[in-house]
């Protein structure tokens, strides 16, 4: 049995019923989030691209030269290059991705722009038991897209720990996602194409090619909203019907209007992301934010290692 399999088997008879995030990214869920990333409502991706440009000069005159970049969820790659163009001669780019085939296809159009840059994939989860290749340079992270946010305080702490370690002394640069007026969120995770709606759904349609399920998507409707207390919005998919549903051997049944939690999506103050780190074992060295102060881009300095 695979691991999404497993996974999913396990979340559905838990109570509350949880999915990991993680599961949303198989090829066809990677390509949904590429499509969220361009909506007008989606503000992360096109304030932290901004961001980027803006101070990529000033990041690689701190970074420095010759670093070994490793990139967790790397995606299409899309932010990680203006970092590569702007960093003196990185030795290296190891994009970390749990989508294959995505990660890979991204890669070879990299390879093609950026001649000579050592490119070498790890398609491979980040919050598993991920080996990096041996370093050929300082490490340095890269960890966009306010990732972070899927991960409970406690899961976030400890990843960050896990991050400080695998760096061994290098920097880490990270996007984090702030709080902010609850109808920007709302809107950002409820965009009017509904193509939110399809990502999470897509967690069904995947259940249904590799996990011999039998979803009906047409009896589940996407939900996000955010929850104030805890500084997150919430994604769960619910049952419109009562219903039953085969996962393999497994039966389960619905009743009208429950729900699977999907994602977490957490909003940090820079405040409070930078006492997060600090707690991580990471020194803040520095944040940007745009004008709005929708979204935080903090550069992190290592203290394992040389
Ligand atoms: C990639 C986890 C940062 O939480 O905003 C986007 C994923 N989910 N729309 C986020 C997502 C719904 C995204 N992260």
């Amino acid at each position: 049995m695979s691991e999404f399999v497993r996974s999913l088997k396990e979340g559905l008879l838990r109570r509350p019923r949880a999915i990991s995030p993680k599961w949303f990214y198989d090829e066809a869920g990677s390509m949904l989030f590429e499509r969220i990333c361009d909506l007008p409502e989606y503000y992360p991706t096109r304030v932290e691209l901004a961001l980027l440009k803006r101070h990529a000069g000033e990041i690689a005159d701190l970074i420095g030269p010759a670093v070994d970049l490793v990139e967790f969820g790397a995606g299409a790659t899309r932010k990680a290059r203006i970092l590569l163009a702007a960093l003196d001669s990185p030795a290296r780019f190891v994009p970390v991705d749990i989508s294959g085939e995505h990660l890979l296809g991204a890669v070879d159009r990299l390879r093609d722009d950026h001649t000579g840059l050592i490119v070498e994939p790890l398609v491979a989860d980040f919050t598993g038991d991920m080996v990096l290749p041996p370093a050929i340079g300082r490490r340095s992270g890269f960890f966009p897209g306010s990732s972070i946010g899927n991960f409970e305080p406690e899961a976030a702490l400890a990843l960050l720990q896990r991050f400080e370690r695998l760096l061994d002394g290098g920097w880490l640069l990270i996007g984090v996602d702030l709080v902010k007026d609850p109808r920007l969120l709302h809107a950002a995770y409820n965009d009017a194409a509904g193509v939110t709606a399809g990502f999470n759904l897509n967690l069904w349609a995947r259940a249904n090619r590799e996990a011999n399920a039998d979803f009906v998507i047409d009896n589940w409707m996407h939900s996000a909203f955010y929850n104030p207390p805890l500084h997150r919005i919430e994604m769960h998919l619910v049952s419109r019907v009562q219903q039953r549903v085969s996962v393999g051997d497994e039966v389960i049944e619905f009743a009208e209007g429950d729900s699977v939690h999907t994602e977490n999506s957490y909003k940090y103050t820079v405040e409070g992301f930078r006492h997060l780190a600090r707690e991580a074992g990471w020194l803040p060295q520095a944040v940007w934010t745009d004008s709005q102060n929708l979204f935080s881009m903090h550069l992190l300095r290592g203290r394992s290692g040389s």
